[in-house]
């Protein structure tokens, strides 16, 4: 009967990092019901999911002396032992029953996937409780006639390549699926299946496979959050009738801890040359589409395909969905705020998935008839295989394609041949026999474990916690070494690593008693300890954190002699240890107290995004690309983005600069494109280290390569408020880069204008006496406005740039970039750029511009792909790098400063400034203005008799007093202005004299034009008497 997949979701608690941050949980539940409200909008009713499971791990428990996390009474905290006994326990029944059980776990990286099916320390999960149980029950059920036979298997897909945890050596390209012709089914070619007799057993295989995973994960710097790993217990029971004849009940039990969900988008492949990032994990993405096929199926929908054949996993899971198959899923939530696209984008997942329905029947087979059956089949194989002939559908095929498609298919019958003998073969009275010898089996686990407490080792630490303390390295007495084994085997060092920059003789370790001496081997060598290189020999400490190469990351423990410093944490972790690195490199890493939330995020993703970047400078060194990289903050002003509201967001950014070593091209990556091309880098690191030849690799598919682009030497922004009064603004503008490093100068000009360009005399200008720009914006509101932008020249420090100079600006409302010529063949070029900026009503929007808006000006770098120095190409990237590192560091100003968070400096103090040059401007205005009225007064003054025309006189004052002048707010008016008000009314007085003399009705026209009630009557005895005391 058809039955719907069951569906838990489960709430982590905040791990430390989002208690630092503040975070709010978004995640409530009730019942069945789970609800996720978003940060962003906290008066939107919160969206409620119902699951057949919605369980509360968030808060609510209590940690024992043993670390087991128990629920305090009353408390809705569902514990290990809960989500077991409502999920578990049902499995088990099920495997009993004969069916196929499968358990998967979804989420993002880091929401507790792993906590679920396999635990940490005493707190068990899901698959070690089943495992355990399992045998419990059978033991107890322990009846005459039945026999029951566990083997186990565990695999790991990644990057599309099945690798079999249970073996270290692992064929390249990975393991093969199959499909079964008869069954359709697929399995996997080869893959280990063991013979388990108990419980620690299978805790000794999960401890090994998850020892290889680690290895493996660590020499193919693979992140494991990227892998799906996928137990297998296949569970036959055998009872026997009394005529002797045997049935065989079986379940195959799939537990799968899937890779975490990241999204797409934020892979970044979207914007990238190079798109396989869309498909960094593509066995997730096609699960994802089978899920929804298959909802869409039972909501109905005819002619659905359901693309199973899409990815390893979704074939390896075509049971565990829509098949014969009882189905768990359980999706794990992240209760932070800063999650919730990621919470949401899994919570749909979960309620898409709860709707598909599968068919599960009891396998239960008399041996006879299965034996039968597979010996029957195998006959037809290899007749199939002797037999040729042409296959069907191979008409129109070359002969070369028929000759690889026969290949192919041969290679299918043996490897089905081979799966069909290791059943037959395992009916057999073999099977005590096979549990024997694999129980006798070394597993490499649990060998040295009473040496943890005695001797001095290293233990691993990953990103991934669950890969975190496995794999340990005990230093003997005496002289031991660490390195990589040769390719060709020559070399054995004690101390084993492979992968990224590890030399085959990387170090050497002395321990002579309780005291352990690095030292490296030869310069290259690189070691970090406690985040700082190491050059000479250094004595270890307990707890000290070691990097040998780029990324086999280790805490020493030296357990007779504890001389570790009081204020390290009890246990030393990953994150911890990174932190310490990116602090070396002079990255904020501290408290994340009082930082907002985008520079918390920045940290964050600084933290993260640091041992990416040494590992894709380790590969380019090891394949010797000439390439290096670094990571850069980039502050919105930086970018451009600030309040400009035409690019983007206004955050902070991570990117990623990669430089040509060679002729010193540089390209800024975002984020996303780096991590898409590191996912390509690494795939064509394996590649090379599978021997494959990569000098072959065309550029176009080269990640390393980049078509040349100019480069963004520094941008400078220029505030706007001036134009409100409105004024022009010359202005050499500082140009910084996105560490705040004075690159040059742009010469800028901007001035109100006609609409046909003409400046505006300058002192038609002193328009408007409002004091505030608001106000004086105000003025403009409702009116045609334009005004002029020059870029007039510009100045760069560095000879390099002289390739070719452009700047780039975009002016509100601007969908595309304005630029200037490329000046080519100076450092200083003259760009006599001038454009009109025409506002046909200057609205709301340009007011807003004009108060808190800027525009950003970009001076960009010409770049060719010119020829490499020739002196620079005989040496090595890793040379080079090296070259690189040390020029830095002898510089004596340390730029290191500009990296702290608070990226945001850069810009306030150009806002400031300009807002400084725009007072300074107004002031300016204010003394010419008063300087001219005075100058006025004085010419009038100094005429004599009937020269004493006022006409002329009281055009001129008019002309700069009242001309545009519409504002109503007297206490506008400086006291230096007063001063000229005085001079106007001594004019007055003058003028009454004179109207005795002269023809009165032209005076009095005059007059009338002159009066500005405002000024004259309000304002103009107060000032007055201000005025005088000031004469
Ligand atoms: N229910 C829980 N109770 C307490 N701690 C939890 C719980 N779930 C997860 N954690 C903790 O959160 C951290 C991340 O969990 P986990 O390793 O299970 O994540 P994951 O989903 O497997 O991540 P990845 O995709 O990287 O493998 C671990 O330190 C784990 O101990
Ligand atoms: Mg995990």
């Amino acid at each position: 009967m058809a039955e719907a997949v069951k569906v838990a979701v489960r709430c982590r608690p905040f791990n430390q990092r989002e208690k630092d941050r503040n975070a709010k949980c978004i995640i409530n539940m009730n019942g069945q019901n789970t609800t996720i409200a978003n940060p962003d909008t906290p008066k939107e009713e919160p969206k409620t999911f119902a699951f057949d499971y919605s369980y509360w791990s968030h808060d609510g428990f209590t940690e024992d002396s043993e670390g087991v996390l128990n629920p305090i009474p009353g408390s809705k905290y569902a514990s290990q032992q809960i989500v077991f006994d409502n999920l578990g326990k049902g499995v088990l029944n099920n495997a009993f029953e004969g069916y196929n059980c499968s358990l998967f776990a979804y989420g993002q990286t880091g929401s507790g996937k792993s906590y679920s099916m396999v635990g940490y320390g005493k707190n068990r999960g899901i698959v070690p409780i089943i495992c355990d149980d399992l045998f419990k029950t059978m033991n107890q059920n322990n009846a005459a006639n039945m026999r029951y036979e566990v083997t186990f298997s565990m695999l790991e897909i990644y990057n599309e390549q099945v690798r079999d945890l249970l073996q270290k050596e692992n064929p390249k390209g990975g393991l093969q699926v199959r499909q079964n012709p008869k069954l359709g089914l697929f399995y996997v070619q080869s893959l280990k299946y063991v013979p388990v007799g108990s419980y620690a057993e299978i805790e000794k295989r999960i401890e090994q496979g998850t020892a290889n995973r680690t290895v493996a994960s660590t020499n193919m710097n693979a992140t494991s959050s990227r892998a799906h790993t996928v137990v297998t217990i296949i569970f036959d029971q055998i009872s026997k009738d009394d005529s002797g004849s045997e049935t065989k009940k079986s379940s195959v039990m799939n537990l799968v801890d899937l890779a975490g969900s990241e999204r797409a988008d934020s892979t970044g492949a979207t914007g990238d040359r190079l798109k396989e990032g869309a498909n960094i994990n593509k066995s997730l993405s096609a699960l994802g589409n089978v899920i929804s096929a298959l909802a869409d199926q039972s909501m109905g929908k005819k002619k659905v395909l359901v693309p199973y054949r899409d990815s390893v996993l979704t074939k390896l899971l075509q049971n565990a969905l829509g098949g014969n198959s009882k189905t768990i899923m359980i999706a794990a939530l992240s209760p932070a705020d800063i999650n919730y696209d990621e919470t949401l984008s899994t919570l749909r997942y979960a309620d898409r998935a709860k709707k598909i329905k599968n068919n599960a029947v009891v396998n239960e087979n008399p041996i006879d008839k299965l034996i039968r059956e597979l010996k029957e089949e195998n006959e037809r194989l290899k007749k199939s295989m002797s037999g040729g002939g042409v296959m069907p559908g191979s008409t129109g095929m070359s002969a070369e394609d028929i000759e690889k498609m026969k290949k192919d298919m041969e290679e299918e019958i043996r490897a089905q041949l081979e799966a069909n003998m290791a059943v037959i073969g395992s009916n057999s009275a073999t099977w005590e026999e096979r549990l024997k010898q694999a129980q006798n089996e070394d597993t490499g686990v649990d060998q040295y474990a009473d040496r943890k407490t005695k001797d001095p080792h290293f233990v691993n630490l990953n990103e991934d916690p669950m890969l975190s303390n496995v794999i340990f390295h005990y230093i003997n007495p005496g002289v031991s070494t660490v390195g990589r084994q040769d390719r060709d085997g020559k070399s054995k060092p004690d101390i084993c690593l492979s992968g990224l920059s590890i030399l085959s003789e990387h170090a050497t370790l002395t321990c002579s008693g309780v005291t352990v001496e690095l030292k490296p081997a030869e310069q290259g060598a690189k070691i970090k300890i406690n985040g700082q290189p190491v050059t000479g020999t250094q004595t270890l400490v307990n707890k000290d954190r070691v990097m040998f190469g780029s990324n086999h990351l280790y805490v020493f423990i030296n357990p007779k002699n504890d001389d570790s410093a009081d204020d390290l944490p009890k246990n030393i972790t990953y994150e911890f240890a990174q932190k310490e690195i990116a602090q070396a490199k002079g990255f904020a890493t501290g408290s994340t107290a009082g930082l907002t939330k985008e520079q918390q995020i920045v940290q964050e993703q600084v933290l993260e995004i640091l041992p990416m970047v040494s590992e894709v400078n380790a590969i380019s060194e090891e394949l010797n690309k000439y390439r290096s990289f670094e990571v850069v903050l980039l502050s919105a002003a930086a970018r451009g983005a600030a309040n400009s509201g035409s690019r983007g967001d206004d955050n902070t950014r991570v990117m990623v600069k990669m430089k040509n070593l060679l002729n010193s091209n540089t390209w800024l990556w975002e984020r996303g494109k780096f991590m898409n091309r590191r996912y390509i880098m690494q795939e064509m690191y394996q590649s090379w280290l599978d021997g494959e030849d990569m000098s072959k690799t065309k550029e176009n598919d080269d990640p390393f390569w980049e078509p040349t682009e100019d480069v963004l030497i520094g941008t400078t922004n220029m505030y706007l408020r001036f134009l409100c009064f409105p004024m022009d603004f010359d202005y050499p503008a500082p140009v910084k880069d996105y560490k705040g490093q004075d690159e040059g100068v742009i010469d800028l000009y901007i001035t109100p204008c006609t609409a046909n360009g003409k400046n505006i005399q300058d002192l038609d200008l002193i328009a408007s006496e409002a004091v505030e720009p608001e106000e004086a914006a105000e003025e403009l509101r409702g009116k045609p406005f334009n005004f002029k932008i020059d870029v007039i020249s510009a100045r760069v420090d560095k000879a390099r740039f002289s390739k070719g100079l452009k700047v780039k600006y975009k002016m509100l409302k601007d969908k595309e970039d304005t630029e200037t010529k490329m000046v080519k063949g100076t450092v200083n070029p003259e760009f006599k750029h001038s454009k009109v900026v025409k506002i046909p009503t200057v609205t709301q929007e340009w007011i807003d511009f004009f108060l808190t808006g800027h525009v950003t000006f970009e001076l960009y770098g010409l770049q060719q792909e010119s020829a490499n120095d020739v002196k620079l190409a005989k040496m090595s990237t890793k040379e080079l790098r090296q070259l690189e590192q040390l020029q830095k560091t002898s510089q004596i100003t340390r730029r290191d400063t500009s990296f702290s968070l608070n990226t945001a400096g850069n810009d306030s103090d150009s806002r400031l400034k300009s807002e400084f040059v725009l007072l300074e401007r107004k002031y300016e205005r204010l003394l010419q203005k008063e300087k001219r009225l005075q100058q006025l007064c004085e010419e009038w003054n100094s005429k004599s008799g009937i020269e004493k025309q006022f006409k002329p006189f009281h055009t001129a004052v008019n002309n700069l007093v009242s001309a545009g002048a519409t504002s109503n707010n007297t206490a506008s008016l400086s006291r230096r202005t007063s001063v000229v008000l005085t001079q106007i009314l001594a004019g007055q007085k003058a003028l009454k004299e004179q109207r005795q003399n002269s023809d009165g009705t032209e005076v009095l026209q005059a007059n009338k034009q002159i009066q500005n009630p405002t000024i004259e009557d309000k304002q103009g005895n107060e000032t007055q008497s201000k005025a005088c005391t000031l004469m």
